[in-house]
């Protein structure tokens, strides 16, 4: 359906659970993280319930995302219905957003269940830094489990927040190693979304220092390729890979988005970068599907023109983190 601004709203991301087995420095706070009540979560039906009404109002595409989603028990339960609908012709894509942990268990269910890309978060390639910046993830079972994901015949794009004083050495290795496994791309500028101890400012490098050392050491020009989403799509002379990058701070992209996301407890927010939002789960809880309906598609309609977050502002949106609205 279209929003109030003509655009074409077909997007769901979807949070399954806020979350995760890492604990990235930039997503969540390191002390006193908030997590929900495990029965605070949209059940089983409470999922399907929502994501009935949300194909008849034109979402086609799902991604499933978290904190972590494979980390929910009954995760393969709710991605078999999406299976389904997708066989019926109610939904074109079914994708997901993983931190890579569980992949290596994972993959071949997914393929099997009609899943056909993933995204992957990694920020760095070297031990001991993927280490610190996930608060004690294993960088080994994190690349096993994306090397299974290849051989069971997975897309795979890589997701890399970039991070001042920490990653903007190896740019041009996660490059070379994307492009010799033929994996897609994707830089993204660190959001102010959930107030955390270190200031945002300390973390933020635009990607325009990225795209500053790739073309000086391979060349790079944009590409006509189009979706969407956030991304902007770009090749380097060396490689034949794909690189996106996503600039909400330095280039907000609001004008084109085709989303809405939902919190593994039932929210409702058209835009990350903004804190209206609708709790489905009074509506939910009366069963009553007409009047659900009505209000999920108010709130698309009256989705925010753009986000106004700025890296400077000191929490525009302070309580909640990316755990819990999804990456
Ligand atoms: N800014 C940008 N990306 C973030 N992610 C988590 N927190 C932030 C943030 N503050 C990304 C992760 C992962 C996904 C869950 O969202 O790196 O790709
Ligand atoms: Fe977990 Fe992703 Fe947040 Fe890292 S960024 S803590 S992997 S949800």
């Amino acid at each position: 359906m279209k929003d109030n601004f003509g655009r074409n709203i077909n997007y769901l991301r979807l949070s399954v659970t806020d979350r995760c087995d890492l604990r990235c420095k930039y997503c969540m706070p390191i002390k006193n993280q908030f997590f929900l009540k495990k029965k605070e979560f949209l059940s089983q039906n409470e999922l399907r319930t929502i994501s009935n009404i949300l194909f008849k109002l034109g979402i086609n595409k799902i991604r499933i995302t978290g904190g972590e989603p494979l980390i929910r028990k009954d995760i393969i339960e709710y991605l078999s219905f999406l299976s389904i609908q997708k066989k019926k012709g109610l939904l074109k894509d079914v994708l997901l957003s993983t931190n890579g942990t569980q992949l290596k268990r994972f993959a071949k269910k997914l393929f099997d269940l009609g899943i056909r890309r993933i995204n992957v978060s990694l920020d760095s390639l070297v031990s001991e830094k993927y280490n610190f910046i996930t608060n004690g993830g294993s960088l080994e079972k994190v690349l096993d489990g994306i090397y299974e994901a290849k051989k069971c015949g997975l897309e795979i794009k890589i997701n890399t927040v970039l991070l001042k004083d920490f990653n903007e050495e190896e740019i041009l290795n996660m490059i070379k190693w994307c492009a010799i496994n033929n994996f897609r791309q994707s830089f993204i500028e660190v959001m102010p979304v959930g107030e955390l101890s270190t200031s945002r400012t300390s973390q933020y490098l635009p990607v325009s220092f990225a795209k500053k050392l790739i073309r000086k050491e391979f060349g790079l020009f944009e590409t006509k390729l189009k979706t969407n989403g956030p991304s902007r799509y770009f090749k380097t002379n060396k490689f034949k890979n794909i690189i996106g990058f996503i600039s909400p701070i330095s280039d907000h992209f609001c004008a084109t988005c085709n989303r809405i996301r939902i919190t593994s407890n039932g929210i409702l927010y058209p835009c990350l970068g903004d804190n209206g939002a609708v709790d489905l789960k009074p509506y939910i809880y009366k069963k009553n599907d007409l009047e659900l309906f009505k209000v999920i598609k108010n709130s698309i309609h009256t989705k925010p023109e753009r986000h106004f977050f700025k890296i400077n502002e000191k929490g525009y949106i302070k309580e909640r983190f990316m755990n819990t609205t999804g990456g």
